[in-house]
């Protein structure tokens, strides 16, 4: 653990980490997937002449654009500006990733040839993300914490698999279930990946991780715990001594909520399906809610905005009134970037305040 976040642990507690262990927080936290983004214009602004996979890879830079929306919006957290696909790229993977489109892998991996010669991630090779974190931990202040993550090795797999995004995950589901061997050693690869790039933040001292299982909710349940789980599950335990919360989120996955809980989740992360009472009753309590606000709802006017937030704050309210451990205040994906960035602002301000 850094001496820099032994500092920061000691003033008071962060709310987001109060409400994600049970603890009554100082005031209602909120942060937002994707608050670091297109959405702002001073984000727009550092981000003309560098490219996304450049600048996350320059360690000042990761600094500034994470702490861009902390200091614009008053956010409770802060997440690290990165990608799931950068410690695949640390590792040597050739990849890019396309505005408008996402990650694009140069060569998709298919074969048994392909997996053999996906490279191992070295702690050495994320040393500009963790040498970020120790920056942004100087700059942020120690009522807000910092979220570190990663991509669930599914979500990693199908865009190794596909060879960028995918509608159907054709190749990726026919892998799994024509050559499940050879679909476990890929994932295996993956979750070593994954568990490297999270000790490596964690040692650096983040205060959260949250993992992306972004779209998992194209898998049915039986599928999820047949070939997902048991690798998801290593992640979280591999990283459980550390003691911080750990954060499980994907999108359309009202109907793996539980089994996504019972991987080693301390909070789970809810798209907007599936209200935050009704998904903790799913889950069975004793996990902490985040999320379910549709990202658009920042885009319909402040009337439309505050009426949602009641509602969200009113199911959270509910859902930790009835076991669930806390409420973390997040959409149910991120903010898209025709978002107003003044009107993120306001929604902070009234959550704050309602
Ligand atoms: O503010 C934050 O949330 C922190 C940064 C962050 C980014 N990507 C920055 C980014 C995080 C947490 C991610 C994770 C990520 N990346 C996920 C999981 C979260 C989710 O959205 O479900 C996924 C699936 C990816 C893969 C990826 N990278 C996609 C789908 C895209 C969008 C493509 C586009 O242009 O619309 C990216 C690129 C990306 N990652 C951008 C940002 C800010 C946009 C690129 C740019 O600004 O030029």
């Amino acid at each position: 653990m850094s001496q820099v976040h032994k500092v920061r642990r000691a003033g008071d507690r962060m709310p987001l980490i109060a409400a994600a262990t049970g603890e009554q927080p100082s005031r209602r936290p909120v942060w937002f997937m994707r608050q670091a983004g297109r959405s702002l214009p001073e984000y727009r602004e550092i981000r003309v002449d560098r490219g996304m996979l450049e600048s996350c890879f320059d360690p000042e830079l990761v600094c500034e654009i994470t702490m861009q929306p902390v200091r614009r919006h008053d956010t409770d957290g802060a997440i690290l500006f990165s990608d799931i696909v950068v410690p695949l790229r640390a590792a040597g993977v050739d990849l890019d990733i396309v505005a408008g489109t996402g990650p694009v892998i140069a060569e998709p991996v298919r074969t048994a040839a392909d997996v053999a010669a996906l490279p191992r991630l070295e702690r050495d090779e994320v040393g500009a993300v963790t040498s970020a974190i120790s920056m942004i931990l100087g700059e942020l202040p120690d009522s807000v914490a910092l979220i570190g993550f990663a991509g669930a090795p599914f979500t990693l797999a199908s865009y190794l698999i596909e060879g960028g995004p995918s509608r159907t995950y054709e190749r990726t589901k026919t892998m799994m279930r024509a050559d499940p061997e050879l679909w476990n050693q890929l994932m295996g690869k993956l979750t070593d990946i994954t568990i490297t790039s999270l000790q490596a933040q964690l040692d650096a001292g983040v205060d959260a991780v949250q993992l992306f299982d972004s779209w998992a909710g194209a898998l049915s349940v039986a599928d999820y715990q047949a070939y997902v789980a048991p690798h998801s599950s290593r992640v979280m335990a591999e990283i459980a001594d550390y003691g911080v919360p750990r954060i499980h989120f994907g999108v359309g996955t009202g109907e793996l909520l539980t089994a996504m809980t019972q991987v080693g989740a301390d909070v789970i992360g809810v798209d907007w399906r599936v209200p935050l009472d009704v998904a903790a009753h799913r889950v069975g309590y004793g996990v902490a809610v985040q999320g379910n606000l549709d990202p658009t709802v920042l885009m319909a006017g402040d009337a439309v905005m505050e009426r949602e937030l009641r509602r969200v704050l009113g199911e959270g309210e509910r859902a930790v009134a009835a076991g669930a451990l806390g409420h973390i205040v997040n959409l149910g994906h991120g903010v898209l970037p025709n978002t107003d960035a003044e009107a993120v602002t306001r929604a902070v301000e009234l959550i704050h305040t309602l």
